[in-house]
């Protein structure tokens, strides 16, 4: 596995993921492909979506003695039919849905081995957000003692890290893993992210994210909404993968950046992507499996189009503008954010120094961005006789003003002269 970071923008990056020959970009998305049940065939994913890696449940093909037997004799990429990177799941999801599985740790770390998974989980046990917290250390001891298990497998070893919502156990957890592996997994968060829990999300995130080396890919267990993406990438998540397309599509959800909506409500459809454009709103005519298909493709459209826009943010250097956008879709989205400006100082040390893009003012969270940190951090530094006041930085020299960021910076009017350092209407965070 090589992992080579190319753009940077707080902590996010582009990166160059090579695993047995094959090169993805990240960050990416690894759709969930359920092979008992296709929603979307592979390939039309790989057409249509341009997938290059996608995510099996290794359990529930363990399970199923005919599809076991079949991708056991000509191994799972054959049987796919896909030659990009196949991620496996150990059983460990429903583990935590069904309180317990019919396999053990050993076998499903022999199967993923034997079936040719470039990527595999071992058995993680995953704690609900809120489990009692003598529960959650107990099963993050077996989540542990399992990982130890999966050191010398022949894929590249997602490891799981749980603790629920605890950032002591969160930060017991990546200090181990990060011992051993080179792709930490994000566990126990689908809850938080179906639960608008976005500020708890972001410490957690952040928390594994401080105690984990920069070199270290970092998936985001089941995060597989797009609403989501902006935060999650900026706090450093490398890969997500989803479910949420499908299984929002069967319950007649409708996707989108800002959020969910039941399809019966939509007199207009947001989005142009080839379903919608093709249905408009007589998609709300179709039924049964054509609903289903047709939704969860409008769903994976809304999830490509967002990695690719924030993608294209990270390289220009304006992720803070879109987080700033994305989150007013939410107030919860907004408390994520006003979480992520908590972790400023470790943030700031992560952005890089000078960007391609002007800085530009999109509301109260820009006077705490990083590049105002870190110029703010230099600025004590430097003195001059002529001070000039930019706003969000303060007082600067003149001599440094049309240099970045102080030279690329555009506030609305109102802001003009402000004082940052003690700003009349600024949010407290
Ligand atoms: N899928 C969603 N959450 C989890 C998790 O915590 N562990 C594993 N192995 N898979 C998941
Ligand atoms: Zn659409």
């Amino acid at each position: 596995m090589e992992f080579e970071i190319k753009h940077k923008d707080i902590a996010a990056r582009i990166g160059q993921l090579e695993i047995n020959g094959k090169k993805i970009e990240t960050p990416a998305l690894m759709p969930v492909f359920n092979p008992n049940k296709p929603i979307i065939p592979i390939k039309e994913l790989k057409k249509d979506f341009n997938v290059d890696i996608l995510m099996a449940n290794a359990y529930s093909i363990l399970k199923n003695d005919d599809l076991r037997e079949k991708i056991q004799d000509r191994g799972i990429h054959k049987f796919f039919g896909f030659d990009g990177v196949i991620a496996t799941d150990s059983g460990s999801y429903q583990l935590m849905v069904y309180g317990g599985v019919d396999t053990t740790n050993e076998e499903i770390l022999r199967f993923q081995e034997e079936i040719g998974s470039d990527i595999g989980s071992f058995l993680d046990i995953p704690s609900l957000p809120d489990t009692y917290k003598p529960r959650a250390v107990e099963q993050l001891d077996l989540t542990l003692e399992r990982a130890k298990e999966a050191k010398n497998a022949k894929f590249l070893v997602n490891a799981g890290i749980q603790g629920a919502k605890y950032l002591d156990l969160r930060k017991k957890a990546a200090e181990e893993l990060e011992k051993d592996f080179d792709m930490l997994a994000i566990g126990g968060i689908v809850k938080l992210m179906e639960e608008y829990r976005f500020s708890e999300l972001a410490s957690i995130i952040a928390t594994i994210k401080q105690n984990a080396s920069t070199s270290k890919i970092i998936h985001a267990f089941g995060l597989g909404h797009p609403m989501i993406f902006s935060l999650g990438i900026a706090l450093g998540c490398d890969l997500f993968d989803s479910a949420a397309y499908a299984l929002y599509a069967q319950e007649k959800r409708y996707i989108t950046t800002n959020g969910t909506i039941k399809l019966e409500k939509l007199e207009y459809l947001p989005c142009s992507c080839p379903v919608c454009s093709t249905y408009g709103t007589e998609l709300k005519k179709l039924y049964g499996d054509d609903l289903t298909r047709e939704l969860a493709k409008h769903n994976l459209y809304a999830c490509v189009e967002e990695l690719n826009v924030i993608k294209q943010a990270i390289k220009e250097g304006s992720l803070w503008e879109l987080l700033q956008v994305r989150s007013r879709a939410h107030p919860n989205l907004i408390s994520g954010l006003d979480q992520l400006l908590k972790y400023g100082k470790w943030l700031a040390k992560l952005d890089p120094i000078t960007k391609k893009s002007a800085f530009y003012f999109g509301g109260e969270e820009s006077r705490y961005r990083t590049e105002v940190l870190n110029a703010k951090k230099r600025l004590k530094r430097v003195s001059s006789d002529r001070m000039i006041n930019i706003s969000p930085f303060g007082k600067v020299p003149a001599e440094i003003a049309d240099i970045y960021p102080f030279g690329s910076v555009m506030v609305p009017e109102r802001l003009k002269g402000d004082d940052f350092v003690n700003p009349k209407h600024a949010v407290r965070i």
